[in-house]
């Protein structure tokens, strides 16, 4: 009997239209060859939901999507629609209402792509940014009192727990023995004297239970800088939500562009679905032209077959990505003049 798997199909706003759908057909594509069955179901959630309905998903939306074994996912957000409210009404709910504490955000060179850095090669650029994705930074616990006022202040508060720390710290050195052995806490302790001191002090104690894996800290201003000169001190990064947030579109822009990146926002445990998008957003500027690179999305359908336990289907995605790029079927934003589903053809083809 093959196996099946529920997904829910989530484009959301803006190029989300394009390269979702480009993403599924890949998907569809890999599930005949290595023999598995996808069941799809498309949720029209997310900024133009809300422009017709008020609301970014439906009351029971998160009920809904908890039935399924993965979530996949484009990016949601529209000029027209309040920005504080994508990532409060969709993004973060989903991530934390189903404990995805864990957003793995990997960094790579694909076949035949220069990076914007000089001299760095595929052998240079190769790491994993593990980003707290429940806590930290992005909470949203605060409040903005008197905004019309001379007096006026608003606040945010980080939290950072012991239980959260402790958790993502794990997963990292985990994740280090599979690679290279290295883990980089990328923190900024020595101004943020009292949450990331903590946060420092768990990582240490939890980097004791792996001698085996080589351990160091950077703050965050020497890591943006490294990233961009010498990439290849990295393995496994170890980071919090906010900053993790920003070195992943630093990641992107050192692989090349953006609409490369790929990631999984994980519940290891399984208890609850996990949810597979690109690392960028909804880029209003190009969206309805068909020339939104795919391949970020299409690294998150690998990503999200790893994680259903389809190794073998995932490996030959990313190998199938490395003959496209390698052929030069690239998308404007690469130097090339191939549509989205131009790309996505290439890699089914490679497949
Ligand atoms: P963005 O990531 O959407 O775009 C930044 C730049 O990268 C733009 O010039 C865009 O054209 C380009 N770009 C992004 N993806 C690309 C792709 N696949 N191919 C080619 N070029 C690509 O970030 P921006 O402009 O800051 O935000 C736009 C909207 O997206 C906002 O509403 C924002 O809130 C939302 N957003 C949503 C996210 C999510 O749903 N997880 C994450 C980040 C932003
Ligand atoms: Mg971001």
């Amino acid at each position: 009997m093959s196996k099946k798997y529920k997904i829910a199909v989530v484009n959301g706003d803006g190029i989300g239209n394009e390269i979702v759908p480009a993403g599924v057909s890949v998907l569809k594509a890999i599930a005949d060859k290595y023999k598995f069955e996808l069941e799809t179901e498309n949720f029209s959630w997310g900024a133009g939901h809300y422009l017709k309905h008020g609301i970014f998903m439906p009351e029971d939306g998160m009920e809904t999507i908890k039935q399924f074994d993965a979530i996949y996912f484009g990016a949601v957000g529209l000029p027209e629609v309040d920005d504080t409210l994508p990532a409060k009404d969709y993004t973060f709910r989903v991530r934390t209402d189903l404990e995805q504490y864990v957003n793995y955000r990997p960094v790579k060179l694909f076949a035949g792509l220069e990076s914007p850095l000089r001299d760095k090669t595929s052998k240079d650029i190769d790491f994993v940014i593990i980003r707290e994705n429940n806590e930290g930074e992005f909470v949203q616990s605060g409040k903005t009192f008197y905004p019309d006022q001379a007096h006026g202040f608003a606040t945010d508060t980080s939290v950072f727990t012991r239980f959260g720390i402790e958790r993502i710290a794990h997963y990292s050195f985990q994740l280090a023995r599979k690679r290279r052995s290295k883990v980089t806490n990328v923190t900024k302790s020595n101004t943020l004297i009292n949450s990331l001191a903590y946060w420092d002090r768990v990582i240490e104690e939890v980097s004791k239970e792996y001698p085996d894996v080589a351990f160091n800290k950077m703050y965050i201003d020497n890591a943006s800088a490294s990233f961009v000169l010498k990439p290849e001190v990295f393995d496994v990064i170890i980071t919090t939500n906010l900053f993790g947030d920003i070195l992943s579109d630093l990641g992107g822009a050192i692989m090349g562009s953006l609409g490369l990146g790929g990631s999984g926002n994980i519940n290891p445990e399984k208890d609850f679905p996990s949810m597979f998008e690109p690392i960028h957003g909804s880029a209003p500027d190009i969206a309805g032209q068909d020339i939104a690179n795919p391949i970020g999305q299409i690294w998150s359908a690998a990503i999200m077959l790893e994680h259903l336990g389809e190794v073998e289907a995932a490996n030959n995605i990313m190998e199938a990505i490395d003959k496209s790029t390698s052929a030069g079927v690239l998308t404007v934003d690469l130097g090339g003049s191939a549509s989205t589903s131009d790309v996505a053809d290439a890699v089914i083809k490679n497949l």
